[in-house]
């Protein structure tokens, strides 16, 4: 009986045990359960020898590591929904199809976002932090004691009105918060009426008007430091931001400059700009919630992740369309 040698699909980091053993079982699995971020070398090994290649948000897919690919290379199967990391039109130069994992990690994306917008202006960082803390005492309740502000009939503004913006607003309206967007394309009026949401033409215009602002569009070119300098001081001083969707959209230096002046009331992180290093003045602000990348990282979403990595592998090397293909243009 003849053997078949079964592809080579490098996965870069450690991945839910289900989804590992299921690639062991479908391919020439080549995992790293050691979990050390593998470094540009060792990055450029892997492309020379694989025929599909498995990242995560913590590899550069750049220009100069695409070069050194080998021609087998054919498919990069992005375990994540946002593909930042990978240098898309250098792939579709050199004939690599780029997949990511949308949809599964809508929900819990925005269950993290709502966590933050809570979380800020209720002080619970602060709050937990106390009674941890062996050296506090905590004297009993007071009724001017670890006092924060209300939620419910402010304005949230949202910068990205895809699937995981959408799924903020629902959250959010039964919070009793007043929906506005911005976005590169208005969505249906169906959406608009189900969300009760308004809709700006102008983000300047928007973000001057907005208590709370909430950022869910990807990175892209288009959307790097999409809140500069120039548009974070539009904000009012009582406003603060929460970002789930990448560091990178927001100018993280001058953010954490405004939130030490006081001119901005705070902000909820859970990506930077630079991860995992975070702007030092973030950590130390009372103002700030920051959490360590943790949107989408529940067991359930990162195993419907991997689910959805190997139904694109697989698919494709039986020879079909992958059906989460992404392109330059849809960013
Ligand atoms: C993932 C994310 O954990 O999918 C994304 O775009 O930001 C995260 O929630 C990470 O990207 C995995 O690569």
């Amino acid at each position: 009986m003849p053997t078949f040698k079964k592809p080579i699909v490098i996965v870069t980091r450690k991945l839910p045990e289900a989804v590992e053993t299921r690639m062991r079982e479908l391919f020439d699995a080549r995992l790293n359960v050691a979990d050390n971020p593998m470094s540009h070398a060792e990055l450029a090994e892997a492309v020379k020898a694989a025929h599909v290649l498995v990242p995560t948000v913590t590899d550069r897919i750049d220009r100069s590591l695409l070069s050194q690919a080998g021609p087998q290379l054919k498919l990069i199967a992005n375990f994540g929904n946002g593909v930042d990391n990978i240098d898309l039109d250098t792939a579709r130069v050199r004939g690599i199809i780029v997949t990511n994992t949308p949809g599964v990690l809508t929900e819990d994306t925005a269950d993290m976002t709502m966590a933050l917008i809570l979380a800020v202006p209720r002080r619970l960082a602060e709050g937990a932090a106390l009674l941890k803390d062996a050296k506090q005492h905590w004297p009993g309740w007071s009724p001017t004691w670890m006092l924060g502000h209300r939620i419910w009939g402010k304005r949230l503004g949202i910068i990205g009105m895809g699937r995981i913006g959408q799924a903020v607003a629902r959250r959010a309206r039964a919070f009793g918060l007043q929906i506005h967007y911005y976005n590169r394309r208005r969505v249906s009026e169906e959406v608009e009426q189900e969300l009760e949401a308004t809709y700006w033409e102008s983000l300047d215009q928007m973000l001057a008007r907005m208590d709370i602002v909430s950022v869910n569009c990807p990175h892209t070119p288009a959307t790097y430091h999409l809140l500069s300098a120039r548009r974070l001081k539009l904000l009012k001083p009582t406003a603060y931001i929460v970002n789930t969707a990448r560091g990178e959209v927001i100018d993280e230096n001058e953010l954490a400059r405004m939130v030490e002046a006081g001119q901005i009331a705070g902000a909820g992180l859970d990506v930077f700009e630079n991860e995992p290093a975070i702007n030092p003045k973030l950590l130390s602000s009372d103002r700030v919630v920051a959490l360590p990348h943790m949107g989408s990282a529940t067991i359930e979403g990162r195993i419907d992740m991997g689910e959805k990595v190997i139904i694109n592998v697989k698919t494709f090397l039986d020879g079909h369309n992958p059906p989460d293909r992404v392109h330059a243009a849809m960013f």
